[in-house]
């Protein structure tokens, strides 16, 4: 950034949060909507800065992804790794309430998604007197046993500024006490990075090696401890989802979380190709030359309903649900012989057409950016 940050009419001064995997896709939409705004001299000028809570830290977690997505080097990284939920929070919060001390406090911080990055930056910001707008507001689960629905709880109950993905989060946040005046559905910025980037997919190098087909293998992603952090029922769900799905291969990205579980594991799975975390340009190659996707990911069942690949989400609950209820999602816990259903029906090819929610259109970066410069920002001392 941004060498005056200031509160003066003509510039609003942003901090930008991001800290994991699905953070970056949200927030470069929004960096290059601010850099084309500002291109047309439009008033008031906005100055970011791109703060990275090292949250993810990674190549693979985070530096492909800045490459890929073109997002710029951050201007601070807080360089805080893993931990446990609180220590990393904690250290969150501690780098973060550093840095808004001293010197110059920006109008306002921008935190997208659910991750601990989010919520812990909200925190600060918030007891700062940082005004504070959440995208992708509003999404609930309704499962307390998930630390997002935590994180996006807390960050609701405290944001003043609201961008949401669709018009249900509206009426959520509305039912929660939050004025309309706040509220803007705008569409979904991780959409903005798919349309952005779909021209540039890569084929990974495992595609060739495997002789894999397009519409001939399943992808598989699993990272939520509820999944995989008990070895017992991670082997369970394997072994289900590699019957019911022969004769066909499953592609496995695997997150290293899930990695850590799975070495532990006795059976191999002769059919399932299991791979590092995969590059954003080589992932959603993936997953739009899939027959299916098998995940307990909430941002890819909104790729896949965009792309229009059959998905079926590995939870009892999701925080997405026009990804069900217009998209090609299936959401079906984890009773082994529900999956095996939905698995063979998934191998068959009979899957419900799904259609694009309203407003997931790739142009949503540059509907935050214009909404941003007409909101009431006025930092207040703490
Ligand atoms: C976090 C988010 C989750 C998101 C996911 C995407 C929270 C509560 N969870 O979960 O919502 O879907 O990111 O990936 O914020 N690790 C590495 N390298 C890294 C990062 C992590 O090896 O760059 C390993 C570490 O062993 C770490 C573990 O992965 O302990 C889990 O990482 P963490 O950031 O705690 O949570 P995720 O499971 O990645």
């Amino acid at each position: 950034m941004t060498q005056n940050p200031g509160n003066s009419t003509d510039v609003i001064f942003v901090d930008l949060i991001a800290g994991a995997r699905p953070n970056f896709m949200k927030i470069g939409p929004i960096i290059r909507a601010i850099e084309s705004s500002n291109q047309t001299g439009a008033v008031p000028n906005i100055q970011y800065r791109l703060i990275h809570t090292g949250q993810h830290y990674d190549q693979k977690m985070s530096g492909d992804f800045f490459d890929q997505l073109n997002i710029p080097k951050p201007h601070l990284n807080l360089g805080v790794g893993s931990g446990t939920h609180a220590i990393q929070t904690g250290r969150i919060m501690k780098e973060y309430e550093a840095i808004l001390s001293e010197g110059k406090k920006p109008d306002l911080c921008i935190v997208v998604g659910d991750v601990n990055s989010t919520m812990a930056c909200a925190l600060v910001a918030k007891k700062k007197g940082v005004k504070l707008a959440h995208v992708e507001g509003g999404l609930r689960s309704r499962n307390m046993e998930m630390p997002e629905e935590i994180n996006r709880m807390v960050t609701d109950s405290i944001s003043d500024f609201f961008f949401t993905t669709s018009r249900e989060a509206n009426d959520i946040l509305r039912q929660e006490g939050h004025s309309d005046h706040k509220l803007f559905f705008v569409g979904n910025t991780m959409i903005d990075s798919l349309y952005q980037h779909l021209d540039q997919l890569i084929q990974p190098d495992i595609f060739k090696s495997n002789e894999l087909n397009s519409g001939q293998y399943l992808l598989m992603t699993l990272h939520r401890p509820a999944n995989v952090d008990d070895v017992d029922k991670l082997e369970s769900i394997l072994t289900t989802v590699h019957e019911a799905s022969s004769p066909i291969r499953i592609v496995f990205p695997m997150h290293p979380r899930t990695q850590a579980i799975y070495r532990q594991l006795k059976p191999s799975f002769p059919r399932m190709i299991i791979a590092d975390p995969m590059p954003y340009l080589q992932f959603i190659y993936l997953v739009k030359h899939a027959k299916g996707v098998i995940t307990d990911s909430g941002g890819l069942t909104e790729e896949t309903t965009v792309l229009g690949i059959p998905c079926l989400t590995l939870r009892k609950t999701t925080e997405r649900p026009e990804t069900v209820t217009i998209g090609t999602n299936e959401v079906i816990g984890q009773d082994i012989e529900v999956i095996q259903a939905y698995v063979h029906q998934m191998v068959k090819g009979d899957w419900k057409k799904g259609g694009i929610p309203d407003k997931w259109d790739g142009k949503t970066g540059k509907r935050i950016i214009e909404i941003l410069r007409s909101l009431p920002l006025k930092t207040t001392e703490s």
